[in-house]
């Protein structure tokens, strides 16, 4: 069948469309990660909140999760930690990255970006860089960011690095949130690709109405800080779990069937699906949707519960030597905002020092 695509004023019959070999596509070179060493257990959070280990576990798949506990840590250090163990297992210098995209929710100040606080921490003397908020749909936005700078030919090194410290966000006496989430960072690093591999397509989705169901409501400049937010509590992480459980099975699995529809992938052309950690349930309910066996999706949540942007590379982190050359790999993500994607990419091979 034929098909037309807009290109500018014009339009092109893609069939007659010669393979332009000079275009750029960017590549996931290296992983690193990060967890803090605290573990809070299930049975810990028996005695913090009218909790049990079953209801966590058979609700939402978590056994634990980790939390910064050094009160002069904060995200940008977690992000910090995650790129000296990508630099490290490449054998790269941090002199060497061009630029840092670091998805964030929970940067160490309202102003000023902590992705220049990681730059400077890290040593990464000749990179720029900035922070991309879309909560935990924001390593996959801020993946796409950073692919876009390779395939533009501007840069040949860019870091893409997902850390949140939910547990400076989270209620500790509100059991409805403070059961899912933890804290975490991982760093991938991308570069012209060789050969076939590379970053080949993504899908996103914003819809504003989720504020209505997933945010924190204060700190920012609708609701500044004040005694009346903060004897409301309003600074800690508001959800209606509910909503977002449904949209996030419903929006993840859609944006997976979009790419697959588009780039002629059945279920078994799919190696591998790296969906974002906020609740087993959701992760089944989408490998069932995509026809997708169990055993074809990497879960880690857990030992790590939700660690929003950090949750897709902690999984590559996790499973770095599952991926093979040439496998067709899905991420996919849902979180605050609304926002939602689906990301496809080849599989390559990794730096080795
Ligand atoms: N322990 C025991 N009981 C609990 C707990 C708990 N920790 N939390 C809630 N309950 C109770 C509720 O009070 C309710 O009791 P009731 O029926 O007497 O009112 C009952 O359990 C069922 O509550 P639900 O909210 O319906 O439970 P559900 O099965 O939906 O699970 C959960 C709740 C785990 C929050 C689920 O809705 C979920 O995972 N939602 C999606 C989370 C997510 O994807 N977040 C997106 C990303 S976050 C981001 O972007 C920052």
């Amino acid at each position: 069948m034929k098909t037309l695509s807009n290109f500018g004023a014009l339009f092109i019959d893609t069939n007659t469309l010669v393979k332009d070999t000079t275009k750029i596509t960017a590549e996931i070179t290296a992983i690193g990660g990060f967890v803090p060493e605290t573990i809070l257990d299930n049975k810990a959070l028996e005695q913090m909140v009218d909790t049990s280990d079953e209801w966590i576990t058979s609700r939402t798949g978590i056994k634990e999760r980790r939390i910064l506990s050094d009160r002069s840590l904060a995200t940008s250090d977690m992000a910090v930690f995650a790129i000296q163990n990508l630099l490290e297992t490449a054998g790269l210098l941090a002199d060497e990255i061009e630029c840092l995209v670091l998805a964030t929710s929970t940067p160490d100040h309202v102003l000023a970006p902590a992705a220049s606080m990681v730059i400077d921490k890290a040593g990464l003397k000749n990179a720029w860089g900035f922070d991309l908020n879309a909560a935990c749909s924001g390593f996959l936005y801020a993946l796409s960011i950073g692919s876009s700078l390779i395939e533009s030919g501007r840069h040949k090194k860019v870091l893409v690095v997902g850390a949140d410290q939910m547990s400076a966000i989270v209620n500790y006496k509100e059991r409805n949130t403070c059961i899912l989430f933890g804290d975490g960072a991982g760093a991938v690093l991308l570069e012209p690709a060789e050969g076939d591999a590379g970053i080949k397509d993504h899908y996103f989705k914003t819809d504003g109405n989720g504020v209505n169901y997933l945010s924190v409501p204060a700190g920012g400049s609708l609701f500044p800080a004040s005694q009346e937010t903060l004897d409301q509590k309003k600074h800690y992480v508001f959800q209606d779990g509910r909503t977002v459980f449904k949209s996030a099975i419903k929006e993840m699995s859609n944006s997976c069937l979009e790419i697959m529809q588009r780039n002629d992938l059945a279920s078994e052309d799919v190696q591998w699906l790296v969906p974002h950690q906020a609740n087993l349930r959701i992760i089944k309910a989408v490998s069932h949707a995509l026809d997708f066996p169990i055993e074809k999706v990497k879960i880690n949540i857990q030992r790590y519960g939700n660690t929003t942007a950090a949750t897709i590379p902690l999984c590559l982190w996790d499973y770095k030597d599952d991926f093979k050359p040439g496998d067709n790999v899905l991420l996919t993500a849902f979180g605050a905002g609304f926002t939602w994607g689906c990301s496809y990419l080849r599989w390559g091979k990794l730096r080795k020092k």
